[in-house]
């Protein structure tokens, strides 16, 4: 994904209206990147559209990849190879439609360079400042804007500087929000006409700057191999002999020991940033065992160094205990572990982001848990300014805190890209959510060190002669829980069993005080109630909730919370009809008169669970009759002894 081996990846953004169609399919033209029958195709196809002899429609080159977008092909982002003498370019084209900031983040993401178009005739718009920003924040520090249609305003040097100057002034304010330095350009152009696009137009002759080839052709590439750091994740773990016909990989888990041959291990990938040699002195991560690279392979060939993009194997010094997601990386130039850190998300989904909400969290290391766990802000990119926000909404960009399972290798996105990136996946649908970039880690592994207890958990609850466990009743408003779950609490007290109730209004009258019924409130809600159920099964007891607990993600977030096994969802499928023509507290009636917003049932959903432990309907059931079921499920799951049921 870099652009190690002098190609430069370059975004183009822009409506189709400035013309970028028309800016890539002219710099092909004049860089004798069109084939000659798909030139003749652009005569006769721009004549029949009634263009004046000779002038070329040059979108058109172009329009084949819109109409394969349009049929659904390429999605997203489309790709165009070119090349002359001094580079290789990559441009990533992105349409401009609603959900264009998904789009360039993600385009955005594979470059280094973006070219901004602006219409001369409008000028700077708040588009233009939507993607200057989107590019900086995504960590492009080179753009060129391009001032197009410039014949349009009969060529003219004030309107020019004009335009030049409310660029300037944009990247300033920008700067704020994506510090460092950033090299900026401002070129006059005509993509219709050609003018300096590759020679400075002898119409301009007040513009004597760079062309946007030059530009393109002359950018440093600061990710050049020799400066990014060496990062080798390893993808397979192989087992092999050298005979005398050179090097024979047998795959590690299937092969057996070969007694005959002298038989070695080695670590294949695609080194992912950097450079290695033989001989480099390195560190494997997470374990931290240091070692030196004996031999390397490119391919299938000896090799002594090897770059950025290859697919490589290595052969360590030593016996060392490698798999799969390990990091190997030079000693002296190590990335950083952590499990705390603050990111930037673009975020993709359809479903909004709430802080405490868990997903995949992947990178070139491999895909291990992670929960949002504060919202730090959301970029305004109209304004410009941090707001604060309790959720991301599709395409949202902002800075959020997000917690790992365990501590896991990175860069900080500024440093190396390619090891700075991530995506996270929806647990559930497996689909991308967000794409990401660590800014830095936070040290809570270093502050916070969890305390050994001298008295486990186990301890506690034999002392207590039970097996603890949540069992966590969810339904609507009127379903039932807290009639429930106070019957079943008196059946298990009286059989000597050590219990806990926690109730959706008792809970929200203290500890859950501050919480409303917003979306984000109510995953606090069950985020807190979910970690004091936790110290309670820790404390020996068995522990009833009875909460809406709406949100599908929430109920599971819980579960995972807990040892496995110990947490008993009870769903009451009392139907929303019955609820209401209870309505115990009057709550439905208000709810539609509009009166409650939120209202789970009525104007907030609720998420049935996939797959309870138990499902149980109050209106055909009495209470009593729910109660002896869930103590069944207690036994039969081991929890309390046979005994014990009434
Ligand atoms: S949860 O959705 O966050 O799990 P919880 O169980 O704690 O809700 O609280 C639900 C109780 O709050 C309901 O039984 C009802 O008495 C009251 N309530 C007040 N406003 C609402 C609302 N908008 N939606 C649901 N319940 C509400």
């Amino acid at each position: 994904m870099s652009n190690s081996n002098g190609i430069l990846r370059f975004l183009t953004c822009g409506s189709v209206d400035d013309g970028k169609s028309t800016l890539i399919g002219h710099l092909l033209h004049l860089t004798g990147n069109l084939f000659d029958d798909q030139l003749l195709v652009l005569e006769e196809e721009s004549a029949r559209i009634g263009n004046a002899a000779g002038m070329m429609d040059y979108s058109l080159l172009l329009d084949g990849l819109m109409a394969e977008r349009e049929q659904g092909i390429t999605i997203d982002v489309a790709y165009r190879y070119f090349e002359t003498p001094k580079r290789k370019f990559i441009v990533a084209d992105t349409p401009g439609h609603e959900s264009y900031t998904r789009n360039m983040a993600t385009g955005a993401s594979n470059c280094s360079a973006s070219l901004i178009l602006v219409d001369a005739r409008q000028g700077v718009l708040p588009q233009t400042r939507r993607h200057l920003l989107i590019c900086l924040l995504m960590g492009i520090r080179k753009v060129l804007f391009a001032i197009n249609k410039m014949d349009l305003v009969g060529r003219d040097e004030a309107r020019f500087r004009e335009i030049e100057q409310e660029c300037l002034s944009l990247a300033e304010g920008a700067s704020t929000l994506a510090p460092g330095s950033c090299a900026l350009q401002v070129v006059p152009v005509s993509a219709l006409h050609g003018d300096n696009l590759s020679v400075l137009s002898e119409s301009m002759p007040w513009y004597r700057g760079v062309t946007v080839l030059e530009w393109l052709e002359n950018l440093e590439l600061v990710e050049s191999t020799a400066k990014a750091p060496f990062r080798l994740p390893v993808q397979y773990v192989l087992k092999g002999s050298m005979e005398s016909n050179g090097w024979q990989h047998e795959d590690a888990q299937t092969s057996a020991p070969s007694h005959r041959r002298a038989t070695w291990r080695s670590y294949a990938g695609s080194v992912a940033s950097g450079a290695v040699k033989k001989g480099d002195r390195v560190v494997i991560l997470p374990s931290g065992v240091e070692t030196s690279i004996e031999r390397l392979l490119v391919g299938d060939k000896e090799a002594d160094a090897a770059t950025a993009g290859m697919a490589v194997s290595v052969v360590l010094a030593g016996e060392h205990d490698v798999v799969r997601g390990d990091c190997i990386a030079h000693l002296s130039d190590r990335p950083e572990q952590a499990d705390l850190f603050k990111v930037r998300l673009v975020w993709m989904d359809r479903q909004p982001m709430y802080a405490g909400r868990s997903y995949l969290f992947r990178t070139h290391f491999g895909t291990i848990e992670a929960k949002i766990t504060r919202i730090r802000n959301r970029i305004g990119l109209d304004s410009c300014e941090l707001l604060s926000a309790s959720q991301f909404d599709q395409n949202d960009i902002g800075e959020v805190e997000l917690a790992l399972a365990r501590r896991f290798p990175f860069d900080p996105y500024l440093e190396c890209t390619e090891t700075g990136a991530f995506i996270l996946i929806d647990r559930i649908s497996n689909a991308t959510a967000a794409c990401g970039m660590i800014l830095h880690s936070m040290r809570r592994s270093s502050n916070i060190h969890l305390h050994r207890e001298e008295i486990p958990r186990e301890l506690r609850s034999a002392q207590k002669g039970q097996k603890p466990c949540v069992v966590w009743l969810t339904g609507l408003s009127g379903s039932g829980k807290s009639t429930l779950a106070n019957v079943l609490e008196v059946v298990l007290h009286a059989g000597g069993h050590h219990t806990m109730l926690m109730d959706g209004d008792n809970i929200r009258h203290g500890l859950n005080r501050d919480l409303g019924f917003a979306e984000a409130d109510r995953i606090e809600n069950i985020r807190r109630i979910g970690e004091v159920a936790k110290l309670m099964t820790d404390a020996g007891l068995i522990v009833i909730t009875a909460f809406i607990s709406p949100f599908r993600a929430d109920r599971d977030m819980v579960r995972t919370l807990l040892p496995a096994g110990e947490f008993l969802e009870v769903h009451l499928t009392t139907s929303l009809e019955v609820c209401e023509a209870r309505d115990p507290k009057g709550l439905y009636r208000k709810a539609r008169m509009g009166e409650i917003p939120n209202f789970t049932g009525i104007n907030s959903p609720y998420q049935e669970p996939l797959q309870p432990d138990l499902r149980l309907d109050t209106a055909s059931r009495s209470v009593e009759e729910c109660a002896d079921l869930i103590m069944n499920l207690l036994q039969q799951q081991g929890f309390i002894a046979r005994s014990s049921s009434r």
